[in-house]
């Protein structure tokens, strides 16, 4: 099983549809391991968006994402990263597909509403800047073996 770091932006939340992008992930199947709701610190931002560092949007970048609280969490599935990257759509409201969720919720470019880790190295690493290892909860779903196919040695 993959994890993914995924933020909901300020927008996202001073819009009010934090609840409702969670619940595409959920009705997805992906399993929620960590969430928190927080301000992203300056220092924070500067390290998370350090490859960005060089881009003409990296200002604005981080005054966005430190301009109001978002909600971080661990999402994990399996291509947790590939699969959370197509639900989300392209990077520009205007351009995202209908049925993604910044196709479906969003036309700026640059208020996108939602961030997720683009590679396993990307996850990994922006895990360990938003989250302790003790906040991510693994634990057994009820409903799991209606989400994979669990007859083999591995979920399908
Ligand atoms: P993210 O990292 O937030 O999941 O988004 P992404 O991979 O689709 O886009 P990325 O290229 O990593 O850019 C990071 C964030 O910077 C803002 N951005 N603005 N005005 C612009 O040209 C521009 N390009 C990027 C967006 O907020 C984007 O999500
Ligand atoms: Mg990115």
């Amino acid at each position: 099983m993959e994890k993914t770091l995924i933020i909901l932006k300020p927008d996202a939340l001073q819009r009010g549809l934090a609840g409702r992008i969670i619940t595409r992930f959920e009705e997805k199947g992906f399993q929620v391991v960590a969430m928190k709701q927080m301000l992203v610190s300056r220092e924070l931002a500067e390290k998370h968006y350090a490859v960005h560092r060089e881009k003409p949007f990296y200002p604005r970048l981080v005054s966005y994402i430190t301009s109001s609280p978002v909600i971080v969490m661990v999402l994990q599935a399996i291509n947790a990263i590939a699969v959370s990257r197509k639900m989300m759509g392209a990077t520009f409201g205007s351009k995202a597909e209908p049925g993604t969720i910044r196709g479906d919720f969003g036309l700026s470019n640059s208020f996108n509403l939602i961030h997720g880790s683009d590679s396993p190295e990307a996850a990994a690493f922006e895990i360990g800047l938003y989250f302790k290892p003790d906040e991510l909860l693994r634990f057994e779903r009820a409903g799991e073996r209606w989400i994979y196919d669990m007859s083999g040695s591995t979920p399908e």
